[in-house]
């Protein structure tokens, strides 16, 4: 072999060195959510490194999980029709979850955790998926806490194990946490996450940096995912991702994650609208409202918009209504925070909920400026 083909072979073994020794390339991710209104096929998955397909059950009495339709066997093979390289993730649980019960009861005893365990990998890799996502919303207890802990270490043993005999590449672990560390449970009590199995045993955190406000009981209004408060408050992006590196998981295992959704308040007075003025209740459905539908909202009523940048939140508002929501500026400076901070990256909730595709082409685009 000729020096330079050696040398050549030696730089390509060095880049492939890097990224196993070195964990993950970038997160540039999105959840579809299978109630979401968007067929898997429509997903322009060439935004995306990473696809969390939304979501799996969990059975209440065998703790095996099950895939609730077609779409989710045939999510990785369609979305890799226009993407080869995205990588998809078979999320488990999520906010809806039928039976709250089941993830606390599972992860109470080894033998229900290694049904589900053994039934996630065999699910992921028998529908062609890389990974597996975990959405347990949320432990309430300490004890539930440590369950999660034995549950990610349990899992990571069981998924290097098959990688192992199967010599196929590990399956990721991912899983979408608290945009931070503690949760203040309906007791007031601090529950903390296991922050150590945590970042020994999955490959990165999914931080829920959103859903701080909801108008049906906050009487302000608000921006629901500020990255910023300026009050030295709790509630903002930035505070969850620095406390979640504090409480020891590494920043390059947090993912930032992006409302596609922003919230709608009514204002008590239309002559008064702004950032914490008085308001009483959702001004449109439960205040939810995805971002195409925050467009048709200001194209229709000529709706005034702005971009508050000292918190990084857009908003709009016209009569009784004002609505907080991310918008290309929002996200695009998040996910500048993300980059800059060193996060591994970003995921937004959820696909369907953008209008063609401007804020996810935004969000790649910022990441990879
Ligand atoms: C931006 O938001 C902060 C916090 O809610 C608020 O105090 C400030 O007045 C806002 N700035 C503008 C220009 O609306």
């Amino acid at each position: 072999m000729a020096p330079k083909t050696m040398f050549s072979f030696f730089l390509l073994f060095l880049v492939v060195e890097f990224q196993t020794s070195f964990g993950q390339d970038s997160v540039n991710g999105a959840y579809w959510s299978a109630d979401g209104g968007i067929a898997a096929s429509d997903i322009d998955s060439t935004l995306f490194t990473h696809l969390f397909c939304a979501f799996a059950n969990v059975d209440s009495q065998s703790y095996a999980v099950t895939l609730p339709s077609d779409s989710f066997s045939q999510f990785t093979a369609t979305v890799q029709t226009k993407n080869p390289s995205v990588k998809t993730l078979l999320s488990i649980g999520g906010g809806n979850i039928a039976d709250p019960n089941t993830f606390p009861a599972m992860a109470s005893q080894p033998s229900s955790r290694k049904s589900f365990i053994d039934s996630s990998i065999a699910v992921a890799r028998s529908n062609g998926f890389s990974g597996l996502d975990l959405d347990w919303e949320y432990p309430r207890t300490p004890g539930q806490m440590a369950d999660l802990g034995s549950l990610l270490d349990e899992w990571r043993a069981a998924v290097d194990a098959e990688a192992a005999s199967s010599g196929k590449p590990s399956l990721l672990l991912t899983a979408a946490f608290y945009y931070a560390p503690t949760i203040v449970n309906a007791s007031d009590d601090s529950i903390d996450y296991p922050v150590e199995a945590i970042a020994r045993s999955l490959d990165w955190v999914n931080a829920m940096a959103y859903d701080f406000y909801d108008p049906s009981w906050y009487k302000l209004t608000q921006a629901h995912s500020a990255l910023y408060d300026p009050s030295g408050g709790p509630f903002s992006g930035s505070h969850g991702i620095q406390a979640w590196i504090t409480a020891g998981v590494p920043a390059e295992k947090l993912v930032l994650g992006v409302p596609f959704y922003g919230k709608a308040w009514r204002l008590v007075d239309a002559g008064n609208p702004g950032f914490l003025v008085p308001a009483d209740g959702a001004a449109i459905g439960d205040g939810n409202i995805a971002y195409k539908d925050v467009k048709e909202f200001i194209a229709q009523n000529g709706a005034t918009q702005g971009y508050n940048s000292t918190i990084v939140s857009n908003y709009c508002y016209s009569g009784t209504t004002w609505i907080g929501y991310d918008d290309v500026q929002s996200i695009s400076a998040k996910v500048l925070y993300a980059k800059d901070n060193r996060l591994l990256g970003y995921f937004a909730w959820q696909v369907s909920q953008d209008l063609n595709w401007a804020l996810s082409q935004q969000a790649k685009e910022s990441w990879e400026a």
